[in-house]
């Protein structure tokens, strides 16, 4: 284990499993809407997610196109900032005819995420949900419930499966507690 690390919080094993409940879910929602001609459009909110992005759309049987946006609402460390800036954004001509699920790593605050989901319904997404592998629900600013939850966890700073703190340790495997000696100094 990687010595940043306080401890696991999930495992490999236990990811394979969030992420197939998670596309059964999917599939069950979206397979007929696809089948009468709407896209399913995976939009990976970058970087965070690609991780789980990967895993997920390739264990979705539905077929779907992905997208891909960067946003940032952190100004780089552990902590809030609270404004929302898009600093890549999509550009597709089709949005009325797309059902768009925004693919999140992580919900702490909500901001991102409210604001997201705003901005595609207002750029004429034919709907939009959200889909997060984890949930800080105890860290909400603002009102915001995703539609696909992978796990609740408590407030801790966590890192690894895409996750990262000052860019650093998004390669591991699992995702773990990051040591508050790594970013109280
Ligand atoms: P929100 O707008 O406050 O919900 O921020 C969500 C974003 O904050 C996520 O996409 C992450 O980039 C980042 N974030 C929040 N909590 C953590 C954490 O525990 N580890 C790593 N990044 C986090
Ligand atoms: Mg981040």
């Amino acid at each position: 284990m990687n010595n940043d690390i306080e401890r696991i919080l999930i495992d490999e094993k236990e990811l394979s499993g969030i992420i197939a409940d998670i596309a059964a879910k999917i599939d069950r929602d979206y397979s007929e809407r696809v089948k009468n001609g709407k896209k399913l459009l995976l939009l990976c909110i970058l970087k965070g997610s690609v991780v789980f992005m990967g895993d997920l759309m390739k264990t979705i049987e539905t077929p779907v196109e992905i997208d891909f946006m960067k946003v940032s609402s952190y100004g780089g460390g552990s902590k809030t900032s609270g404004a929302v800036n898009i600093i890549l954004d999509i550009h597709r001509t089709d949005l009325g005819n797309c059902d768009i699920l925004v693919i999140e790593d992580i919900i702490d605050s909500g901001r991102t995420l409210s604001y997201l989901c705003e901005y595609l319904r207002l750029k004429g997404a034919n709907s939009v949900k959200t889909c997060t592998l984890l949930d800080k629900p105890s860290r909400r600013e603002v009102d915001f419930t995703p539609d696909y939850t992978g796990k609740v966890i408590p407030d801790e700073f966590v890192v690894g499966f895409g996750l990262d703190y000052d860019e650093k340790y998004r390669a591991l495997p699992y995702v773990g507690i990051l040591k508050r000696s790594v970013y109280d100094k």
